[in-house]
């Protein structure tokens, strides 16, 4: 057993790639605030069985296996994480087709100081914007933001993306653009603070020679520079992209994210808010196997999303986002999300970068905005998915057109009380930000969108929340009329005979018993209920 253990762990130890060689299909790297309920979905890779986990300091939980033959069969570990922070191994047991046994360590970090325990809620300027950022701007987005609600329902981060420096190549150069920022980023923070106190500003880099634009200097080779410039701002979150990279994903991140970790600890002495770093990577490099590992809580996990309802393969919509991101729930939890990208929600089709769809002109309004149906599946989703929320649209008293320069006049109001609405809606945030921090599985064998990217069938999802709860969010794909579906809830991992399921949108809560009956479904219309097990 010694030998294979050596071998095994050789193989999951070169990161990155590596990790698909893994016999887990799965996280191995956790987190958790001291003492919270815990749940780690355990996957095995093609050709491995589970066969036990070795508890050591984690006694607290238990390796079940109740979903070994119901919906995505597996099996999980729950319970309560240790009371006491510090690095806790446990090791799965797995078993390949040859029955040798083939133990996998997992890293459990316990820590009230991780940097995101539930996923991070911002406000990104790109999409709307683009490069046209400034102090002014941004400061009244931030105000419109206060005055509607939306910093307090926990969109408190407020990240200025590309091209907030001086148009350079230099990195050891970087600064702020004299310009757009006459105060500084000090002076930016400080106005932030003024609208909230709970406000925190996020930046952005790249980890390579240029970011997405060529028009700022990258960090790949200063991170620890441009960090301890950032820090010294006052910013408090980095989205970090991957544009002329000049080496690779995992170390040019993980450069980053173990400068971060210092920060961290200096942070956590002093009392200060934890640094959040953002890995905006698209998923090309398959950032949910190596982005914790790198040091980060959240990553992109899609191509840059689009104001469409489906989008394609390369530039998806609402659906192709989620289509990327459906079956890569084992990778998400604690301080680890998935990302979908930002929310197209009051973008109204007149955004700039995210309304670029190919077969349409940019701009002039020809792409179609998402409906408020579609608007409300995307936050449905979203949450659903424990995707970080980031806004992206003019939140301003007198908003502009912006980067979408053949707009002359916008819709009066833009933001319609709608889309606060859908942003707002508290039980769908908490949904989002639940603290078992776990993405909804999709569910294949109930759906009938096996088909990726198509605009037709409907998809079942089911997310497990604390105290036991389930989410379960149904979406309907096409622009008909879906009838009400009977969805049995022992696949959805629900046993007992009686639960009350209650509508996040209506309100209304009914009794049932071995079934969910949805209803019918408008087009493009997601539902979502929280379901509670009947004492
Ligand atoms: C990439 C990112 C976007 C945005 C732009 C900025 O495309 O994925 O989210 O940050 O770069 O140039």
């Amino acid at each position: 057993m010694k030998k294979i253990f050596t071998v095994c762990l050789l193989a999951i130890s070169l990161l990155g790639f590596a990790q698909e060689k893994s016999p887990l299909a799965c996280a191995t790297k956790m987190f958790s605030l001291p003492g919270k309920e815990y749940m780690h979905k355990l996957v095995p890779a093609k050709g491995y069985s589970i066969y036990g986990v070795e508890l050591r300091g984690t006694q607290d939980m238990t390796l079940k296996t109740d979903r070994a033959f119901t919906g995505n069969r597996y099996y999980y570990l729950y319970g309560k994480a240790p009371q006491k922070e510090g690095e806790y191994t446990y090791t799965v047991i797995l078993k390949d087709s040859l029955g040798k046994e083939c133990p996998v360590p997992v890293q459990l970090t316990v820590s009230s100081h991780l940097q995101s325990a539930t996923p991070p809620m911002s406000w990104i300027s790109w999409n709307w914007f683009a490069e046209d950022i400034s102090h002014e701007k941004i400061i009244d987005v931030a105000k419109g933001m206060q005055q509607k609600g939306l910093i307090d329902a926990g969109y408190n981060h407020i990240v200025i993306d590309d091209c907030w420096a001086e148009n350079d190549s230099v990195k050891a150069r970087l600064t702020y653009n004299k310009t757009k920022f006459p105060q500084g980023i000090t002076g930016l923070v400080a106005d932030l603070k003024k609208i909230n106190h709970n406000a925190y500003l996020g930046i952005y880099s790249d980890a390579g020679s240029l970011t997405c634009t060529d028009y700022q200097p990258g960090s790949y080779g200063y991170e620890k520079e441009h960090l301890r410039l950032f820090d010294s701002w006052g910013v408090d979150m980095l989205k970090y992209d991957f544009c002329n990279s000049e080496g690779p994903a995992y170390e040019s991140y993980r450069a980053m994210g173990d400068a971060i970790s210092e920060l961290n600890k200096e942070r956590a002495k002093d009392g200060r808010p934890t640094f959040l770093l953002n890995i905006c990577e698209w998923g090309s490099n398959k950032p949910w196997l190596w982005g914790a590992e790198a040091g980060g809580c959240c990553w992109r996990a899609t191509p840059d999303g689009r104001e469409a309802w489906i989008g394609s393969k390369g530039l998806p919509g609402v659906l192709g986002c989620v289509d990327h991101v459906r079956d890569l729930w084992m990778y998400a939890g604690v301080n680890r999300y998935n990302d979908l990208d930002m929310l197209c929600v009051g973008l109204h089709g007149i955004g700039g970068p995210s309304n670029y769809i190919p077969g349409h002109d940019q701009n002039g309004g020809t792409v179609p905005a998402l409906t408020e149906e579609q608007s409300r599946s995307q936050m449905n989703l979203w949450c659903m998915f424990a995707s970080p929320l980031s806004l992206s649209c003019d939140f301003r008293e007198h908003p502009q057109p912006e980067s979408n320069k053949d707009i002359k006049t916008l819709p009066e109001p833009l933001i319609t009380n709608d889309d606060i609405a859908i942003l707002t809606n508290k039980e769908l945030i908490a949904i989002n930000q639940d603290a078992l921090g776990q993405q909804a599985e999709y569910l294949s064998e109930l759906s009938t969108d096996t088909e990726r990217f198509a605009a037709k069938g409907y998809g079942v999802f089911v997310k497990d929340l604390s105290g036991g709860r389930k989410a379960v969010a149904v979406v309907n794909r096409s622009n008909k009329v879906l009838k009400s579906i009977d969805l049995p809830l022992d696949k959805m991992y629900m046993r007992e005979r009686a639960y009350i399921y209650h509508n996040v949108w209506t309100g209304e809560n009914k009794n049932t018993e071995y079934i969910l009956a949805t209803g019918d479904f408008r087009p493009f219309e997601t539902k979502v209920f929280i379901l509670t097990a009947k004492k």
